[in-house]
């Protein structure tokens, strides 16, 4: 079939070097069937589990292999439990969200979103983040975490659950999913990366009434370049388990899809662990099976259980698919010695955290800086004038806006704020969002640490900035004059600085109905023609226009707070007062304004002939974000990759080094493993630069280098490394470029392709300040 699907699609190929494919009739708009759903085969760093996986699943009889295949009822928060097999001595696991900490529970930590770790540019937070969720969600008997997410890969600018992902750029999400995932998995913890695949948008995301879910129509190149690349990264780092979207890819349903299950995740990456499906996501019984799908959640519902028992008796699923179902479950247990070393599932996750129940305590005092430096890292200066920041003892602080304190209700442990009221929660923002002052009535009631849906946290204790301003006033002597309350504050004349604390909130289940909105801005506005040093502070779920304040010349300063987590109050403090200098590099662009997105700034809608079958087609290809705006010429008001921090750094001495003896054959040639083709990680070349701190204090810089591969768009991040420098420091730091970084994807071939012709390398601070240069041909 593959073969046939492949064959066909050279017809359509006209053999000419395009960016942007639209008329690849297999992948745009129908999904090819790839049959039959490869086999777990083990091999390399799965075989021992793939072997103890078949041993114990031989022992098992039809129904109890069946039984691993869905969730079921069980007495835990759990968002999903697999039964236990007790006759064999497997106890069953249990699957909780999410990807910024362990929700629904009590005592457990708070972490910075996805959105943050993208903004931090760290690959070390990024591990020990991973490391600390880790730990935590061991400590409670959760089996699997239910994340990382790379999908959304914010195609969407409006998009509702970008946050809970990193960031519009494919290879910056791969590398630092693929930390998360080596820190959270080495703690014992399976990671579920979700959602699989070209889950970009919230409206219609599920069938309703009349109207199926959306369709994601994605070519064949851009599917790898942008959508597939940092899932590869993740299954390359060894993620035992991917959880299948809600959506449709190229019309057929992302838990039915035969090409990206069967196709691009268990043949051409090997995936050797186990597909489960988001909740609610499986729409069909024997196809869902074929398709390559191992585990329905939250349970059989109408299809499997019983009916996935008679559909093998009576000849419909061959019995060696539900047996591969059963040894990838089992398999990945093995893998992360769940066996040997693991709680009992869902131990620290009680039914009723009000009812007297058994205290686990998940938190590990050890994570504190992480938590604490990961929020430092994620928020982003992009304006700094008049000196205004760091603050200097300031007199007078005056503060406004309702991002500032702690919401007036807080519930850690019920997870009231963030989760489980996020259904009343919108149906408050529906009718209140835009029409009364552009801000949910949840909004306005405290600050946005973390934003909303199953990527919620649930702290056992947060410090908002207000609660860390005040202490940090306290000891420095200054005097905090705050109103939280008008829409038209007055400030006091003597205020040395005035800071106005606003957000962009998004939910789950929901896109963002705007990137801006008036009450904030008039706000702030108001603020600014009485106070000549207004800093502005967004807690942002996703890229928040600025251009109706931001030539006001008493905006000062502007900061992407994001979403910090628990650590929100003291990590800014320490960036006003600069404690730490900001280090934050935006991983998104800025617009100036809402039109400059172009057409991938709203979800797209039910329309026309396709009203009851809503199509997405991702017509601008890989054109996304920066590499879109360097198409079209566009000014970026801030561009991706830029930040601020209160110090200067000078670059130099670019070399670009071919590495003698590489191979630049250009194709790859090696087996698969874990990830895809071995060879595709090969060292090709390399590229240094030396950064020197030409500042007073000290600071991290976010390096960055940026490719123009030829044939593909003119510049694609391939690097980055932080480097931390004392004043006059310098540092030389190296980028290493594999022959995957170096490749674009060839349709005809199906290979990642090394091209021929002249390379061009920047180097600098962001996507648009790159102060240094070189080629390199092959
Ligand atoms: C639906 C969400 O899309 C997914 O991210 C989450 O893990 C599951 N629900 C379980 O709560």
């Amino acid at each position: 079939m593959r073969q046939i699907a492949l064959l066909a699609g050279l017809a359509y190929w006209t053999g000419a070097a395009r960016d942007v494919i639209t008329d690849d009739a297999h992948f745009y708009g129908q999904s090819p069937p790839v049959y039959p759903s490869p086999e777990m085969v083990g091999g390399n760093e799965w075989e021992a589990a793939f072997q103890k996986a078949k041993a114990l699943v031989s022992q098992m009889t039809l129904e109890e292999k069946v039984n691993l295949t869905a969730g079921v009822a069980a007495d835990s928060t759990c968002s999903g439990t697999i039964p236990a097999v007790k006759r064999l001595n497997f106890p069953g696991m249990c699957l909780s969200d999410a990807g910024n900490g362990l929700r629904n529970t009590d005592f457990v930590s708070g972490f910075p979103s996805g959105i943050h770790v993208g903004a931090s540019w760290s690959k070390d937070l990024a591990f020990r983040r991973g490391a600390a969720m880790g730990g935590e969600f061991k400590k409670k008997g959760v089996n699997v975490l239910l994340g990382p997410v790379v999908g959304p890969a914010w195609r969407t600018v409006r998009g509702g659950r970008n946050w809970e992902g990193i960031s519009v750029d494919p290879w910056l999400s791969g590398v630092l999913v693929s930390q998360t995932v080596s820190g959270i998995q080495g703690q014992g913890v399976i990671t579920s990366t979700k959602h699989y695949i070209g889950n970009e948008q919230e409206t219609n995301r599920m069938p309703e009434g009349n109207t199926s879910s959306v369709s994601s129509n994605i070519d064949d190149k851009t599917m790898h370049e942008v959508y597939l690349w940092p899932f590869q990264d993740a299954v390359r780092a060894g993620s035992g388990n991917i959880m299948c979207s809600y959506q449709r890819v190229n019309n057929s349903y992302g838990c039915a899809n035969s090409k990206t299950l069967n196709g691009l995740l268990k043949t051409e990456l090997g995936f050797q662990g186990f597909v489960v499906s988001d909740w609610g996501a499986q729409h069909a019984g024997v196809a869902t099976a074929e398709a390559g799908l191992d585990v329905a959640m939250p349970g059989a519902s109408e299809f499997w259980g019983n009916h996935l028992v008679e559909a093998v008796k009576n000849g419909s699923l061959p019995e060696s698919r539900v047996t591969d179902m059963a040894t990838r479950v089992i398999a990945t247990w093995y893998q992360f010695s769940q066996d040997t070393s693991f709680p009992k599932p869902g131990v620290g996750m009680p039914s009723n955290v009000l009812d007297p129940h058994e205290i686990v305590d998940g938190r590990d005092p050890a994570a504190a800086p992480v938590l604490l430096n990961g929020a430092i890292e994620g928020h982003v200066l992009v304006k700094n004038t008049k000196n205004t920041l760091p603050l200097k003892s300031p007199r007078m602080l005056s503060l406004f806006g309702y991002s500032a304190k702690t919401p007036d209700f807080f519930n850690p442990s019920s997870n009231l704020l963030f989760s489980q009221t996020w259904i009343s929660g919108m149906e408050a923002l529906d009718s209140n969002y835009v029409s009364d002052n552009g801000l949910p009535t949840f909004g306005k009631n405290g600050t946005m640490f973390g934003a909303c849906g199953s990527g919620a946290i649930t702290p056992a204790l947060t410090i908002s900035p207000f609660e860390a301003l005040k202490i940090r006033a306290s000891q420095e002597g200054t005097a905090v004059f705050n109103d939280f309350v008008s829409d038209k504050p007055s400030v006091e004349p003597s205020s040395d600085a005035c800071i106005v604390f606003g957000n962009a909130w998004a939910c789950e289940g929901y896109d963002r109905p705007a990137i801006r909105d008036d009450y904030t801005d008039s706000l702030i506005k108001s603020v600014a023609d009485q106070c000549s040093k207004t800093i502005v502070v967004f807690h942002n779920a996703g890229p928040r226009l600025v251009d109706g304040f931001v030539d006001h010349p008493n905006v000062t300063a502007i900061i992407f707070a994001h979403l910090p987590g628990q650590e929100s109050g003291p990590a800014l403090v320490s960036l006003l007062f600069g404690d730490t200098s900001p280090s934050g590099k935006l991983p998104y662009t800025v617009a100036k304004n809402e039109s400059d997105y172009g057409d991938v700034l709203d979800p797209a809608q039910p329309e026309g002939e396709f009203v009851n079958f809503p199509q997405a087609d991702f017509h601008e290809g890989v054109y996304l974000d920066y590499r879109y705006f360097d198409k079209k010429g566009i000014e970026p008001r801030y561009e991706f990759g830029f930040g601020l921090g209160y110090t200067t750094f000078a670059y130099s001495n670019i070399s670009i080094n071919y590495i003698q003896g590489a191979n630049t054959y250009p194709w790859p040639g090696g087996p698969i493993v874990s990830g895809g083709q071995t060879d595709l990680w090969d060292a090709i070349a390399t590229v240094s630069v030396d950064i020197q701190n030409t500042g007073s204090v000290a600071g991290a810089e976010v390096a960055q280098l940026y490719i123009g591969i030829p044939g593909a768009p003119a510049k694609q991040l391939r690097g980055f490394e932080k480097p931390f420098l004392q004043p006059n420091e310098s540092q030389s730091v190296t980028f290493h470029l594999t022959r995957r970084d170096l490749s674009v994807w060839s349709v005809e071939r199906q290979k990642w392709q090394l091209q021929q012709g002249t390379y061009k390398f920047y180097v600098g601070s962001s996507s648009r300040r790159l102060p240094l240069n070189g080629t390199m041909d092959l």
